[in-house]
C-alpha cells in the first residue's frame, strides 16, 4: 500500500488539530485516497515544548532535515508569518514536493506568485484554511462557482473579532477579557492586532476577491478598520435600535473597478449575518448565475481549521494517485483596477 510522507511545519493551533485528525483517520484513508498518510518530520522553534506529543525522531527545528528528506511528498505548512514560510514553501515547491498551507498572510501578498511557481513544477499548492478556518469557500469559489460572474462578496470573516463582539453584547464582558478567552481558546492570532485591527478579515477578503473576480488583489489594497473603538455604549444603541454590530468584510466588482473593504456594520436583528456569533463565520456570495449562496460553520480552531487542512492534503494525495496533480493551478489574471477606499 502506497504511504504518503508528510513533513508538518509547526505544531501549534491548527498543526495540534492536523496532527490530530491524521491519527483519528489513519484507518479510513486506504478507502478515502487509495494510501495510507504518515507524519514523518515535524518542525518547530522550541522542541522541549512539544516532547511529549510528538515522537523524538519526527521532532526537528532544522529546516534542513525537511528539504534535504527526499521520502517527503507533501509539506504542511502551519507555522505562520510570511519570512520563512515563504522561501521555506518556494524551496519545497522547486524540489517537487506538493504543499499545503493555512497562511493567509503569506497567500494575501505572495500567493500568485507561489501559485505560478507551483504550475511551473507541476505541484499542488493547496490553502482552503487560509480563509474562513473550517468552512469550504476557497475551493467552491475556485471550482463549483467558476460558472458564474461573481459580483459581490460579504462576510464575516474573522472569528476572534466575532466572538469579542459576540461576548460584549450578551455577556456584557469587556474587550479585553474576551481577546483574552478568545486567544485562551486558540482562535486569535499570534499577535492578535491582525485580529482586531481588520488586517486578518482583509487578507482573507483579498485572497477571496482574487479567486473570485479572476484578478489581483493583495492585502495592501483593502481598507481596513477594526473593532478597537466600539464601546459597550455603541453596543447598547445599537440593540436599542434592533441591531448587532459586526466586522464585515465587503468585496465588488463593479464597472468601476474592484471594492474591498474590512468595517464595523451595524445589522438588522433579522439579517442572517446578525445571528452568526462566537467564532463562527459566514460568508455570502453573488453570482450571476447561481444568485446568493451562503457558507457558515467555525471560522477558527484547532479541528475546524485541522478539517479544511487535512481535506486539502487527502485532495494532493488523492490527485497522486491519479497523477493529476497542479491541475488547479494559475491561469491568465484580468488586471481589474482596484478602487481606493477612505483617500
Ligand atoms: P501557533 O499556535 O502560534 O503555532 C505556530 C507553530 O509554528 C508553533 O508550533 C511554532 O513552534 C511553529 N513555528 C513558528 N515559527 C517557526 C519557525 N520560524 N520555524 C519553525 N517553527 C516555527 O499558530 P496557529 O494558530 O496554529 O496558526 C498557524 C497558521 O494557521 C497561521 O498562518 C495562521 O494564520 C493560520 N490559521 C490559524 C487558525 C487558527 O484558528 N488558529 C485558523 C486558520 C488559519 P514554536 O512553538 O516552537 O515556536
Ligand atoms: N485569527 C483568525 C480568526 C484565525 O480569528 O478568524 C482563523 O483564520
Amino acid at each position: 500500500q502506497a504511504v504518503r510522507k508528510i513533513a508538518l511545519l509547526g505544531m501549534g493551533t491548527v498543526g495540534g488539530g492536523v496532527y490530530e485528525i491524521i491519527e483519528r483517520q489513519k484507518e479510513e484513508m486506504p478507502f478515502k485516497i487509495g494510501a495510507a498518510l504518515e507524519v514523518v518530520k515535524v518542525l518547530v522553534r522550541n522542541k522541549a515544548k512539544y516532547a511529549d506529543r510528538i515522537p523524538a525522531e519526527k521532532l526537528t527545528d532544522v529546516w534542513e532535515d525537511v528539504i534535504g528528506d527526499d521520502s517527503i511528498d507533501i509539506v504542511v505548512e502551519v507555522m505562520g508569518g510570511i519570512e520563512p514560510a515563504r522561501t521555506y514553501i518556494k524551496a519545497a515547491l522547486e524540489k517537487g514536493k506538493h504543499v499545503v498551507t493555512a497562511n493567509k498572510d503569506l497567500m494575501a501578498m505572495h500567493g500568485h506568485e507561489l501559485l505560478e511557481l507551483a504550475g511551473e513544477h507541476h505541484c499542488d499548492l493547496l490553502f482552503e484554511a487560509a480563509v474562513a478556518g473550517g468552512i469550504p469557500i476557497i475551493r467552491p469559489l475556485k471550482q463549483c462557482l467558476a460558472g458564474n460572474n461573481i459580483t459581490e462578496i460579504m462576510g464575516i470573516i474573522n472569528g476572534t473579532t466575532n466572538f469579542i463582539l459576540t461576548k460584549m453584547k450578551e455577556d456584557g464582558m469587556d474587550f479585553g477579557e474576551a481577546l483574552q478567552l478568545a486567544t485562551d481558546l486558540g482562535y486569535a492570532e499570534a499577535d492578535p492586532t491582525a485580529d482586531i485591527e481588520g488586517y486578518d478579515a482583509g487578507r482573507k477578503l483579498a485572497i477571496m476577491a482574487s479567486i473570485a473576480f479572476h484578478t489581483s488583489v493583495t492585502f495592501d489594497d483593502v481598507f481596513t478598520e477594526g473593532i478597537t473603538k466600539i464601546t459597550a455604549k455603541d453596543m447598547r444603541y445599537a440593540k436599542e435600535m434592533g441591531c448587532s454590530i459586526k466586522l464585515l468584510g465587503i468585496a465588488k466588482n463593479t464597472e468601476t473597478g474592484i471594492e474591498v473593504k474590512v468595517h464595523p456594520t451595524m445589522i438588522p436583528e433579522n439579517h442572517p449575518l446578525a445571528a452568526v456569533n462566537d467564532s463562527f463565520n459566514a460568508v455570502f456570495v453573488h453570482g450571476d448565475a447561481v444568485d446568493d449562496a451562503m457558507f457558515y460553520g467555525r471560522g477558527a480552531g484547532a479541528l475546524p481549521t485541522g478539517s479544511a487542512v487535512v481535506g486539502d492534503i487527502m485532495d494532493v494525495a488523492r490527485n497522486m494517485l491519479f497523477h493529476c496533480n497542479g491541475r488547479i493551478g494559475c491561469s491568465c489574471y484580468k488586471n481589474l483596477p482596484i478602487k481606493q477606499i477612505g483617500d
